[in-house]
């Protein structure tokens, strides 16, 4: 919590105690940012819940609260406001404070790891992968950034029985899988699937090549292995124009689990979780029904013996406790696969693999949508290669910067993959992420409304205004005007901000208030002149512009956009 906030709740529980008894002082004040600049700057409603309590009126209660409660240094003299609220207005010194000592969080000693990204081999990287990627990525930046280790764990889909059938393809066409890219390789997927829905033989033959592969064939698993890294080539090529610090490091694909399975099996037989259901090993648990009311089962193992997408779960989670030592585990994945995850949770806690101190989150992301309100797809209804969507938004903030003509050649170049790349992230993490969107790009490179390209352009401005002041920044001294008070107030908001992403896994918020602050910043501009003023207020106004621009640099930072500093 910022220093000013944990003074007031500080204050405010003392006087709790001092007027109503020890035994209230522990009630939460619940410090809300005032709505309206008339109100101060923080509100809060205990005067209203104390009275509910002793039952009393409630402006009784909040005159008693305010006669206790001492503010010096801290705030102007408590207002009380309609039914008993209390108005806050931090002293200048305060709010200054707050912008020239900004929070710093230790690091906890605690590991989080975080599932994300998770493309599937032999297959293009769709949009839904570029909503994890970019989430995962901006949440690992936040949870690193208020003290937690953090460990990626890039789950590839590397795994299960279509590689049988794939294998077993390349062998019938006699193909050299390293002369084909994703894009072959997803051809070969679309033949390969024909070729089994219509050939009974072919059918048998890739059972049987599965059964190779996963005891571990050598043929089998060169051919395999070539497929892998033919997709891993094409998925860093991604991370790469996606500014995302994904590497191979980060890869534990499904296959790395194989090993471990049969001792998932073994060890849920004997705490006795496991029923035998049509041949498969299943675990009933409670709680989890279908539509039906028919209880819906976790299957860990197949009819036909395999294992399948639940069972390397299961492994992952057992993994990621006991060797990587997690303290909290999450993962990024589209919502429709949130059953699934709440399964796994139930089926590893019921196992005691999942202590129940170490918190599992499905972070749950909602379906990226065309134009027309349905799934995003290409006009033939494929899949649209991410690769080319990128192009198009670089190519499309290229295009505006032409047109605006600020920049020489080379700078436009960097400056227009910035903006196109960052409009994309943007557009993905600034609405709940639980929320279908649509892709828009011109929405997303728009520089005006709650887009990437208007915080990108807000910190621009600093940088320019910055370099010609003239003068090295320091400290903020001076706040007499609402407009800096206010954007001072946000500044000093920015840790408490990204606390809270990193408790509720929401991007959107940090989002949100990036856009606050750029407003504030744009009413600032238009009361309070920097470089035409004069002495300290001159010096304090620079100072509180270059905290704006670190807070907006850092909070895009965090989000996985950069700043460019002209543009
Ligand atoms: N590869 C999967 C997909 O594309 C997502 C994997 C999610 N992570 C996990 N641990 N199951 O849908």
């Amino acid at each position: 919590m910022s220093a000013a906030l944990s003074a007031l709740a500080t204050q405010l529980s003392t006087a709790v105690s001092a007027a109503f008894g020890a035994e209230y002082g522990g009630l939460d004040p619940e410090l809300r940012a005032a709505t309206r600049p008339e109100f101060g700057h923080y509100q809060t409603n205990l005067a209203l819940r104390l009275a509910k309590t002793l039952a009393t009126s409630p402006r009784a209660v909040a005159e008693q609260l305010v006669e206790a409660l001492d503010l010096t240094g801290l705030c102007e003299p408590a207002q009380i406001a309609g039914p008993g609220f209390i108005n806050l207005t931090l002293l200048p010194a305060t709010l200054a404070a707050g912008v020239n000592e900004p929070v710093a969080f230790a690091p906890r000693g605690e590991t989080v790891v975080v599932d994300y990204s998770q493309p599937n081999v032999a297959k293009q990287m769709h949009v839904g992968h570029l909503r994890s990627t970019v989430i995962g990525d901006a949440l690992c930046n936040v949870l690193r950034s208020v003290g937690y280790e953090v460990i990626r764990q890039n789950h590839v889909g590397d795994w299960g029985t279509q590689f049988g059938m794939l294998v077993e393809q390349v062998l019938f066409e006699d193909l050299a899988v390293e002369t084909l890219d994703i894009e072959g390789l997803q051809q070969l997927y679309q033949r390969a699937r024909k070729h089994f829905d219509a050939d009974g033989k072919f059918v048998e033959l890739s059972r049987a090549r599965v059964v190779l592969l996963q005891s571990g064939d050598a043929g089998t698993l060169a051919i395999w292995r070539q497929m892998v890294e033919v997709s891993l080539t094409e998925f860093d090529r991604i991370y790469q124009q996606l500014g995302s610090p994904l590497t191979r490091a980060d890869v534990v694909g499904e296959s790395a689990y194989n090993d471990r399975l049969q001792g998932v099996v073994d060890d849920l037989t004997t705490a006795g979780l496991l029923t035998e259901s049509g041949g498969a090993l299943c675990a009933f648990l409670p709680g989890f029904a279908g539509r039906d009311g028919s209880p819906l089962p976790v299957i860990v193992r197949k009819s036909d013996g395999g294992f399948g997408y639940s069972a390397t779960d299961l492994a992952a989670v057992r993994h990621r406790i006991d060797e990587l030592q997690a303290d909290r585990i999450v993962y990024v994945v589209d919502h429709r696969q949130g059953l699934h995850f709440q399964q796994i949770f139930a089926l590893c806690r019921a196992a005691g693999w999942l202590p129940d101190g170490v918190p599992a989150e499905h972070v749950a992301f909602g379906t990226v949508l065309g134009k027309d309100g349905k799934p995003f797809k290409t006009r033939d209804g494929g899949t649209v290669r991410l690769a080319s969507l990128l192009d198009g938004a670089t190519a499309r903030a290229r295009a505006l910067l032409d047109e605006r003509d600020a920049l020489d050649d080379d700078a436009k170049a960097t400056v227009a993959a910035a903006v196109g790349i960052g409009a994309i992230k943007y557009a993905d993490l600034s609405s709940d992420r639980i929320n279908d969107y649509v892709f828009d790009l011109d929405r997303m490179v728009a520089m005006t409304g709650n887009t990437g390209p208007y915080l990108q352009y807000a910190h621009a401005r600093l940088s320019r205004l910055l370099s010609k002041a003239g003068e090295t920044p320091g400290r903020v001294t001076v706040l007499t005007e609402p407009a800096e008070q206010r954007l001072a107030l946000l500044l000093s908001g920015f840790g408490d901000c990204v606390l809270q992403v990193a408790e509720t896994l929401q991007p959107h918020r940090l989002c949100t208030y990036l856009y606050e602050v750029a407003a504030a910043l744009s009413a600032f501009y238009e009361t309070c002149p920097v470089l035409t003023s004069e002495g300290e207020v001159r010096t304090s106004r620079i100072s509180l512009c270059a905290a704006t621009r670190t807070v907006l640099q850092d909070g895009l930072g965090l989000l996985g956009i950069s700043a460019p500093d002209a543009m």
